[in-house]
């Protein structure tokens, strides 16, 4: 006999489904603490403050990584390496050369880093050591293909990295084609530090559970790039710069506000699911929008994402969250709008990688449960009398 499942659950035994799963404590993890209440981020026991104010980039990625900071010695190896590793096989250019201008630069980057697994002897190696490596490599190289596919897509020259400085250095080099300077550089990096790791976000739960299968690093950190992608979550910064772009010198940005949130809509860089008080990296963001905004002249970008705080304060009750003042930020560095994700990515790789190895050290199949309230036992139809 056809019944609907739903007839036959006694639905008071699911008085709530985790849409969403907040909440859900799946995994203990030494990387980072999200605190929601506090507005706190601690990566491996440093808060985020002292990390953006005093280290680099390549620091932290050692600090996720190995859950302590390094030493001179450590750094100065860990730099070398990072450097050495910067440059993309032939064929990874030569995909870059080939592929549809007018791409995704997201989908470019996920495609490269699935490709760097066919030219990477150890890619199907998941030993701890291997994946280490590993992780170095695919941080190394991912600058190399966004900056790459940028530079084919304007029609300029594709530049190989210097293989010199920091990865933010090198990524603006091949990015622009000139050195940055060191302000530029050091922007750079503090972004990379303040979007470096963050709890058991979209993308890091995506690469745990691709881990979890026994997959590979690349695969894991493919599987994280589609997920970074979303506008919900990393694609979220770009947004906030095309929702920027439309707004003039004559809009009502109060009534635009409050027009969309009237129609239900989301507005990009606001909100968050773990802080219910300010991001704690949307305050540095913040003061360097500021500051850069002015040094270029885009006073009003900061003016009017200003404006667009109060009335999401006033309305909702929400903050900013880290992708509303980065969208500044890179605009004011001359940056293309559709990179800023990318950019997210070539820093949370680094999370990615680390939450990797330490799921690999303790692992169990990640399956959860959906409750089905489909039909069942319908009788088959010939598919001549559907
Ligand atoms: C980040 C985000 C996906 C978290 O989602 P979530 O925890 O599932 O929260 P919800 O979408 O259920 O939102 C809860 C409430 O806040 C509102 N809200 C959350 N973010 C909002 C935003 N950016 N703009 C307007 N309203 C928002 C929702 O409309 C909802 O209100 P309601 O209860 O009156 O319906 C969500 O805040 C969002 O979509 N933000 C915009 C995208 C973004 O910036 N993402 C980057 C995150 S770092």
């Amino acid at each position: 006999m056809t019944t609907n499942v739903k007839d036959e659950i006694d639905m008071a035994q699911y008085p709530y489904i985790d849409k969403g799963l907040e909440g859900i404590v799946a995994f203990s993890s030494s990387k980072s603490l999200v605190d929601g209440q506090k507005g706190e981020l601690i990566y491996a026991g440093y808060n985020i403050d002292d990390l953006a104010r005093n280290a680099t980039f390549e620091e932290v990625c050692f600090l996720l990584w190995h859950e302590r900071l390094p030493n001179e010695t450590e750094l100065e190896e860990l730099n070398k390496t990072l450097a050495a590793d910067r440059d993309l096989p032939e064929e990874i250019y030569s995909y870059i050369r080939n592929t549809n201008p007018d791409s995704e630069p997201m989908a470019v980057l996920r495609t490269g880093v699935s490709m760097l697994a066919d030219f990477d002897d150890e890619a199907a190696d998941i030993s701890e050591e291997a994946t280490y490596r590993k992780s170095l490599r695919l941080t190394a190289k991912m600058p190399a293909i966004i900056a790459a596919f940028h530079r084919m897509r304007e029609g300029k020259e594709i530049l190989r990295p210097l293989k010199e400085g920091s990865i933010a250095f090198d990524f603006l080099y091949m990015l622009n084609g000139e050195k940055p300077g060191a302000k530029a550089e050091k922007t750079m990096d503090i972004c990379l530090i303040l979007h470096a790791e963050h709890g058991m976000n979209a993308s890091t739960f995506t690469a745990r559970a691709i881990c979890a299968t026994q997959s590979d690093l690349h695969s894991a950190v493919t599987g994280a790039l589609g997920s970074l992608k979303g506008p919900l979550h990393g694609g979220a910064n770009t947004a906030v710069m095309n929702m920027l772009k439309v707004l003039d010198k004559d809009t009502d940005i109060e009534a635009f506000v409050r027009g969309k949130l009237a129609n239900k809509e989301k507005i990009s860089g606001f909100g968050h699911r773990v802080y219910k008080t300010y991001d704690p990296r949307a305050r540095h963001l913040s003061a360097m929008a500021e500051g850069l905004a002015k040094e270029v002249g885009m006073e009003y970008l900061y003016d009017w994402s200003e404006r667009i705080v109060k009335v999401m304060k006033d309305e909702k009750n929400i903050d900013p969250n880290v992708d509303f003042f980065s969208a500044t930020v890179y605009y004011s560095m001359g940056i293309q709008t559709d990179l800023y994700t990318c950019i997210f990515a070539m820093a949370r790789i680094s999370g990615w990688t680390a939450h990797y190895i330490e799921q690999l050290r303790n692992n169990r199949l990640i399956r959860p449960k959906a409750l089905y309230l489909g039909e069942k036992n319908l009788p088959w139809t010939p598919i001549e009398d559907r």
